[in-house]
């Protein structure tokens, strides 16, 4: 039989490493430090991936700079100290077969003074078109020392072992900042004609190769956005990658999407296409003779990937969620079995939802993400003593438990209420743009599949049937349902939402599941500000029902932001015609009509609707839990039928429970 992926596992030179293949881990900022150190969590993540296969992995950035700090997780700058740490986690990358290089990077005018404490410095001192603050012109002295600094982060980059650095050029940083004439406004020596802008990053690329020796291998990573006047385009990349390239200044160039401007395409929803960085790549192609050209963006799958490398778009690829959400993705493909790798689902809800909020990162699909050192990677411990273990509920939650379960040696059953599994998270996957979680619950049907799981469907169990199983540990993950109560979190006194009874009401999951028999003119009551209700309402638009939604909070989508996914969801509804509603609850349902609350002025006012659908707080179906209380039965309850919550949270719970039973 011919290998499904033919290209992407051939050997690939780079300067004096051999890559054992053409995916790369590419650099992302995974906020794990521990005062400014790399630990046990960044050591055991990194580990995993290259236990997984990657050929190369690139380290988050580490910031050059005392004025390029931008996190609370980041690396120290300016110190020694960190080699020591560093050192540890190349050895261990080494040790399981993959190359490996340290970003460095200065995001300029963008920096973050609540975390640096230091004023942005920039080429022209132009505010950060994206935050609030604005910025210092460097003196050329201030120049001169940025140079030395990323020279001096690189010298440690190489005392500890990297195989090379890689310097973040991308979402307009430093180095774009220099290049662009838009942001580089100077008139002396470092701005002004094409090449007096390209002395900041030769004077640096110079640098590092003169501390750092012939062997060492120098990336630069650079980013197109198409929707932005403000950033360098394609063509302008084109002509910058040519001449360093003719000076032989660096060994490849990554290209990535999106810009600091607008975070949404940098790390692409599923709201995008796929393979977004590879055009790119392919026309950086054209004229870069002898650096490796690296596509970025939503490659996602080994096919993807396989099929950039086919048609020459990029030499190698970089697979940033992907390898998040699977660390074997590549061993996985290379053996031949494509539908073993947990596809990541673009969803953003906990890599970057997660770095947003300035914690260190994980993922939906995969929580032991960050928690390697803890947990382990994706080789599973063995369970101590095989038990026979009952799972009731084929949700997430009890997907995931049924399958670490079986893969620890136990003997597992699920018991699924209805006749599929996945479970509310399957009417998601049923929103648009969303086939990805269809895709994950199919992942974990095969599976189950091949470790042997008895899938029990349409087994609604009782207590009585659940003791007669036998089973030595019985998981409860039955989930939540709707709440039907119409409770909203602007309104907390009011149990329930006045004349709700008078019909014409409908729960996501009734939409969703095609049992909502609904009028033109819908309203959707998203107390919840995330795809529950929004998805919903983007579906209902889409079929072309004249869409109103009202929602407490100040913007649509408040969960959603941390995902990035915010503004363009906001564009489809702009697109779609969908009404929005802020700061507002609904006070009175009529049956045909709504009395809308608002907030900020105390009015009502009352428009008219055919149907409303409630995306509100579901409540947790634990009443099998109930019935066994006190029966003796190790009992576990996790996910929805615990705490409704979203996804992750049920994903979580079972993984954590499946790695202990
Ligand atoms: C949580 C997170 C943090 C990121 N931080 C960085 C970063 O520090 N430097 C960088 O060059 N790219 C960063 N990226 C962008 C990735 O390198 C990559 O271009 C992006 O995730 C799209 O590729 P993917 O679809 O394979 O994930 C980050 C991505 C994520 C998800
Ligand atoms: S959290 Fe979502 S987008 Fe991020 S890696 Fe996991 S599945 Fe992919």
């Amino acid at each position: 039989m011919t290998h499904p992926f033919p290209h992407l596992f051939q050997p690939l030179t780079l300067r004096n490493l051999t890559l054992r293949n053409r995916i790369v881990f590419g650099s992302h900022t995974a906020n794990m430090s521990a005062e400014g150190l790399p630990g046990e969590r960044h050591l055991g993540y990194y580990r995993e991936r290259a236990r997984g296969g990657a050929a190369m992995i690139v380290v988050e950035p580490v910031p050059v700079h005392a004025t390029a700090v931008l996190t609370r997780g980041n690396f120290r700058h300016s110190d020694d100290g960190v080699i020591p740490h560093f050192r540890r986690i190349a050895e261990a990358v080494h040790a399981e077969g993959a190359a490996i290089l340290q970003q460095l990077y200065h995001v300029g005018a963008h920096a973050d003074w609540d975390n640096s404490f230091e004023a942005n410095w920039s080429p022209s001192g132009l505010p950060s078109m994206h935050d609030q603050d604005g910025s210092h012109a460097m003196t050329e002295a201030q120049i001169l020392e940025l140079v030395e600094a990323y020279g001096q982060a690189a010298r440690r980059a190489r005392e500890a072992g990297f195989d090379g650095i890689e310097i973040m050029g991308a979402y307009n940083a430093l180095l774009e900042q220099f290049w662009s004439p838009f942001c580089n406004r100077r008139d002396d020596a470092w701005g002004g004609s094409f090449e007096k802008r390209m002395r900041f990053s030769a004077a640096v690329l110079t640098r590092i190769r003169e501390i750092c020796g012939e062997r060492f291998v120098l990336g630069v990573a650079i980013s197109v956005d198409p929707t932005r006047p403000d950033v360098l385009a394609i063509e302008d990349h084109m002509e910058i990658a040519a001449w360093h390239d003719a000076r032989g200044l660096y060994d490849y160039v990554t290209v990535g999407t999106g810009s600091y401007f607008e975070f949404t395409r940098i790390m692409p929803t599923f709201q995008y296409g796929e393979k977004l960085g590879p055009p790119y790549a392919a026309q950086l192609k054209q004229v870069v003779k002898h650096a490796r050209v690296q596509a970025e963006s939503h490659i996602r799958t080994p096919a993807n990937a396989d099929e950039v490398i086919r048609t020459g778009e990029a030499d190698m690829v970089s697979i940033v969620r992907g390898q998040i959400a699977d660390p074997h993705l590549a061993n996985k493909a290379k053996e031949g079995r494509p539908e073993d790798v947990r596809g990541c689902i673009s969803c953003n809800q906990m890599c970057w939802g997660r770095r947003y909020r300035d914690y260190w990162i994980s993922c939906l699909v995969n929580p032991s993400s960050g928690r390697e050192f803890e947990w382990g990677g994706d080789t599973f411990r063995p369970a101590d003593r095989p038990r026979k273990v009952l799972v009731v509920g084929g949700g997430p939650a009890g997907l995931e438990a049924a399958r670490v379960a079986a893969e620890r040696g136990h003997r597992v059953i699920l018991a699924e209420a209805s006749d599929k599994l996945g479970g509310r998270f399957r009417l998601a996957g049923e929103q648009p743009r969303r086939a990805q979680i269809l895709d994950l619950i199919q992942w974990w049907e095969t599976q189950l599949g091949k470790l042997q799981v008895e899938v029990r469907f349409n087994s609604y169990m009782d207590a009585e049937e659940v003791r007669a199983t036998g089973a030595d540990a019985v998981v409860i993950a039955t989930g939540a349902l709707p709440a039907e109560t119409g409770y909203q979190r602007g309104l907390p006194t009011r149990e329930r939402l006045t004349g709700i009874e008078r019909g014409n009401v409908w729960s996501v999951e009734d939409v969703m599941g095609k049992a909502a028999r609904l009028g033109n003119r819908v309203l959707v009551l998203d107390d919840l500000g995330h795809w529950h209700g929004l998805g919903t309402a983007w579906a209902l638009a889409e079929k072309g029902h004249a869409v109103t939604v009202v929602t407490p909070d100040p913007q649509i989508g408040r969960s959603i932001l941390r995902t990035s996914g915010d503004w363009q969801l906001r564009r489809k509804f702009a697109e779609l015609k969908v009404e929005t509603i802020l700061e507002s609850a609904v006070e009175e349902w009529h049956g045909d009509s709504a009395t809308i609350l608002d907030f900020l002025t105390e009015q009502r006012r009352t428009l008219p609707f055919d149907s409303l659908v409630l995306a509100t707080v579901n409540v947790p179906e634990a009443s099998l839990a109930k019935d066994l209380e006190g029966s003796g039965i190790d009992l576990h309850l996790i996910g929805d039928a615990l705490a409704t919550r979203q996804a992750p949270a049920a994903i979580f719970e079972g993984r954590r429970l499946g790695l202990k039973l």
